[in-house]
């Protein structure tokens, strides 16, 4: 079985963009892989400086996929600061890593185009971090979103600089992007994105939710006029998570006219309830279980550690530590 490896930031509960982008993936793989997911809350203090909300963050993030579906019995599931060894790993591949090479980022250079000032050393090193998270467990495929390609492209170039430093020890990963993952339009019509305040959160109060729905931003065509889907932010949404003939039976509803976007928008809602509905009854139960939620993580770190001791292991040796 081919093993696959996955982090997330936390960034509180998810909206039907993280959803859609990455979560519904890392669940589904399990069925079919090993599968190695963590939560990666190393990486999230780059931003997050409030310790009350790391914590909030890491835990609605940890409901949240198991709410969704994420089975801690078939995923090792954790909490990247619970293994020193992301960082130890890091500090080894800092050393042989050059800077230019990490100048080369994407993520870099639009930090630094924001303020130079402000960029962090941290901001500055989130790859190799990155790279040191994967090639501890070392998986056989990475499955990311687009933006993350370069990211593994990089680590590929890491864990192959240090194997012809020190002697094959790291294995080189691959990407696993799948192309059809949409990006997942906002309530405003740009990305679904926290700082845009344009979300739609699964795990919201209904009466929530519904605002968020009715507030999508669509375009002035009259109730009884024939509409277009292409650009509409609410059919777009709709065909994400609606079936081919759903889709197609309100696509014949646009066209038709006489149905409003506010009939839509219910439509829409209708389906967010019924495809969450399960996950969102699970979310309840699970939430006020702190505890239980804090053991799955526990026992992801004793699984995980297993693995990344040994790779980490096989690098010191090859260093000299050991
Ligand atoms: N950078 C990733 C993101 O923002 C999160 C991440 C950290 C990650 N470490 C990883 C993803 C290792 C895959 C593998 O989405």
């Amino acid at each position: 079985m081919k093993r696959i490896l996955s982090g997330v930031q936390p960034s509180g509960r998810p909206h039907l963009g993280n959803y859609l982008g990455a979560m519904r993936q890392h669940i589904e793989m399990q069925k079919d892989y090993e599968a190695f997911l963590f939560i990666a809350d190393l990486h999230a203090l780059t931003t997050v400086r409030d310790p009350e909300l790391m914590k909030s963050q890491t835990f609605d993030l940890a409901v949240a996929y198991l709410a969704l579906g994420l089975n801690p019995e078939k995923t090792v599931f954790f909490k990247q600061s619970d293994l020193p060894e992301h960082s130890e790993l890091c500090w080894i591949l800092d050393c042989i890593t050059k800077m230019p090479f990490l100048e080369r980022a994407h993520a870099w250079k639009d930090a630094q185009a924001k303020g130079k000032k402000e960029a962090t050393v941290g901001l500055f090193n989130y790859p190799i971090l990155q790279a040191a998270d994967i090639l501890l467990y070392s998986p056989d495929l990475v499955p990311v979103g687009q933006d993350q390609k370069q990211h593994i492209e990089m680590t590929r170039d890491i864990a192959q600089n240090f194997n012809n430093l020190f002697g094959e020890t790291l294995k080189l990963p691959e990407a696993f992007i799948k192309e059809d993952v949409a990006v997942v339009p906002g309530t405003d019509g740009q990305k679904m994105s926290k700082s845009y305040n344009n979300t739609i959160d699964i795990f919201a109060e209904e009466s929530i939710l519904k605002k968020q729905i009715m507030g999508i931003t669509t375009d002035s065509t009259a109730l009884e006029e024939p509409k277009e889907t292409e650009n509409c932010n609410v059919f777009n949404l709709y065909k994400l998570i609606a079936n081919k003939e759903e889709t197609a039976e309100l696509e014949s509803k646009y066209k038709a006219g006489g149905f409003g976007y506010g009939d839509a928008k219910k439509t829409l809602l209708n389906k967010i309830l019924e495809y969450f509905a399960e996950a969102r009854e699970k979310h309840q139960e699970l939430f006020p279980k702190q505890d239980f939620i804090l053991d799955i993580l526990n026992e992801g770190q004793k699984k995980a550690k297993v693995e990344a001791k040994k790779t980490l292991d096989q690098a010191k040796e090859k260093i000299g530590y050991i």
